[in-house]
């Protein structure tokens, strides 16, 4: 095999974020950009010679020419054999999965979440680690390291690999094993849910739509839930992964996921538009796959996930789980799943998600840990066997099956605990609140605000901490504010400037943080967070619940003034 040595000038813009390097396609397309960042990478990790990598990725434009570029780079840099998905597709659950099954030296997953595709769109690149999860800060700190200093890369002088074919192939000295991208992942969730009892649920008329907005997870989605779970055909909606997700933002919130949101809070006849054409129809009756729905009715179960298949939304008819919620719930119902039924070790939430999760935690008597955003963080507790569920507010939720937060997982578990209540998604939160209370929560986001007036809106934050404990504003009293920092409790190292809380003295809480996925300006996160133990007033909407906290989180950052804005981008 012919190596190349080829010259290069570092860039100084390659640190990774929440969730790995994330940048505009045409930033990667640039001359030697991604060639630079996959060395960084493999001289950061030094794999020894002959180790196995994964790599896949949410089909996004870019994926497949990356994937040969990352394959040539491999195996001019000693890598013996690496794991591709078919076509170049892994959704990122489903990598962290082949990583921990085959036992890999670690994977990289090609990705930018949630964020738009396509040629103007966004493209990102991160490594995962043996365990299947994304690699600590103190790694993703040395790639970035590693970034400023490189000279040159090596790439072996070989043809393209051919994506869509099964099976092995030898490229240079490497062996690039071309993988079915769902099969294992599908075992897997298998081994975990009662789909007997889902299939039950679904053979007795229960109806489901998932939304995969054209990513990742609709052959995952299909394989499991129209294959083998019995589900009709059609039930997979937008289930084709496009390079540009079909012009869509694939985030599953109720502003992106609107096709689903039109089918679950709109008349009933959207799904069957959308979704029972007549050639779903036709097939559904050819191959006898499940019964055909009852067609006046709306689905009694939606759910959607995000371009690379981590994230989850979850709603009843009529009815959005706020994320936090669903942790809570998943928590409390955990041992209606037999993955789950031994009990769990303990739960962990990022810092801005909701205390939800911690009310059942304590109800069970296990720990409950707080970390800072991002999945990250959740590695060591899962590793350390101290934690099996976690959860983000950001439509996040997993568990230690993988390393990655799990957007089909936590849609399978809800089927789970669906069929075992024998209840509607609503009935179940309903009663969860009644029986915890409920942690009435809300963030708001203000994107493509200018850098450095988001920097300082949250410096003059900041500079009121010290002044604010005691103060009254309406009816709440600031009991303390902090930027929060976190000593992870396993291998002691400390994460500092993860988010500004105001809390006060009844619980209540905002949270102020600058995101760490954009490429473009800062978005400012706001969460907003208040606790309503009196069932009587539980169903309040949660923006009218949070009302005077709003006021307060406006008036305390002068977001007006500064950023010139009034209403959020995006609420979730
Ligand atoms: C966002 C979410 C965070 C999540 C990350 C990756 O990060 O807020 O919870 O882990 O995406 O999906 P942020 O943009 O806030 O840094
Ligand atoms: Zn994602």
């Amino acid at each position: 095999m012919s190596i190349r040595t080829v010259a290069t000038t570092p860039f100084n813009d390659q640190k990774p974020g929440t969730s790995g390097l994330r940048k505009k396609v045409t930033v990667f397309q640039s001359a030697h950009y991604l060639e630079n960042f996959v060395q960084a990478i493999f001289d950061t990790i030094a794999a020894p010679a002959g180790s196995t990598l994964v790599v896949g990725g949410d089909g996004r434009f870019y994926n497949r020419e990356a994937i040969q570029v990352i394959l040539k780079i491999a195996a001019a840099n000693g890598f013996g054999k690496v794991l591709v998905g078919q076509d170049g597709i892994l959704s990122t659950p489903a990598a962290s999965c082949v990583i921990r099954k085959y036992q890999t030296y670690g994977g990289i997953i090609l990705s930018a979440s949630h964020n738009p595709g396509g040629p103007d769109g966004d493209f990102g690149i991160k490594y995962n680690t043996a365990n299947g999860g994304p690699a600590p800060e103190k790694i993703t700190d040395a790639i970035f390291a590693r970034s400023k200093t490189l000279e040159c890369y090596r790439i072996a002088d070989v043809p393209d690999v051919a994506l869509d074919q099964l099976g092995s192939f030898s490229l240079g000295g490497m062996t690039v094993e071309v993988i079915d991208p769902v099969a294992d992942y599908a075992d897997l969730m298998e081994s975990l849910f009662d789909f007997k009892a889902i299939r039950a649920l679904l053979s007795g008329g229960f109806r489901i739509c998932f939304d995969a907005m054209h990513a990742v997870t609709g052959p995952y989605a299909k394989e499991i839930m129209e294959k083998r779970l019995g589900a009709p055909a059609g039930t997979v909606i937008n289930g084709v992964p496009l390079p540009d997700f079909g012009q869509g933002h694939p985030d599953p919130n109720l502003t992106y996921a609107h096709e689903l949101v039109e089918i679950m809070y709109g008349s009933p006849a959207a799904f069957d538009s959308a979704a029972f054409d007549s050639a779903a129809f036709g097939s559904a009756q050819a191959t006898g796959e499940g019964a055909l729905p009852e067609r006046s009715r709306r689905p009694d179960f939606g759910a959607a996930s995000d371009g690379d298949g981590d994230r989850n939304m979850i709603l009843g008819k009529h009815f959005f789980v706020n994320p936090s919620d669903s942790l809570a719930v998943i928590a409390a119902n955990a041992a209606l799943a037999p993955g789950y039924a031994k009990g769990l070790a303990g739960v962990a939430r990022s810092m801005p998600t909701s205390g939800a999760a911690d009310r059942v935690a304590a109800k069970l008597g296990i720990p409950c840990y707080e970390t800072p955003t991002g999945w990250k963080f959740f590695g060591n507790l899962m590793d350390a066997g101290k934690v099996t569920l976690c959860g983000e507010e950001s439509f996040g939720t997993g568990s230690d099956h993988v390393r990655e937060k799990d957007g089909l997982w936590a849609v399978l578990f809800w089927l789970n605990i669906l069929a075992g209540r024998g209840q509607s998604v609503e009935d179940i939160v309903h009663q969860h609140w009644a029986e915890y209370g409920r942690n009435v929560y809300s963030r708001h986001d203000y994107e493509g605000l200018p850098a450095d007036a988001a920097a300082a809106l949250m410096d003059h934050l900041k500079s009121q901490f010290a002044s604010l404990p005691g103060q009254r504003f309406g009816g709440y009293t600031v009991k303390l504010c902090d930027d929060f920092s976190y000593t992870d409790p396993i291998d002691g190292s400390v994460s500092t400037g993860q988010g500004l809380r105001v809390i006060f003295e009844d619980g209540s809480r905002i949270v102020f943080r600058l995101s760490g996925t954009g490429t473009e300006g800062a978005t400012l996160r706001i969460y907003l967070e208040a606790f309503e133990p009196d069932a009587a007033k539980q169903r309040m909407d949660a923006q009218e619940a949070l009302a005077g906290l709003i006021v307060i989180a406006h008036e305390l950052s002068q977001l007006k003034s500064r950023t010139g804005r009034e209403q959020p981008t995006v609420i979730t």
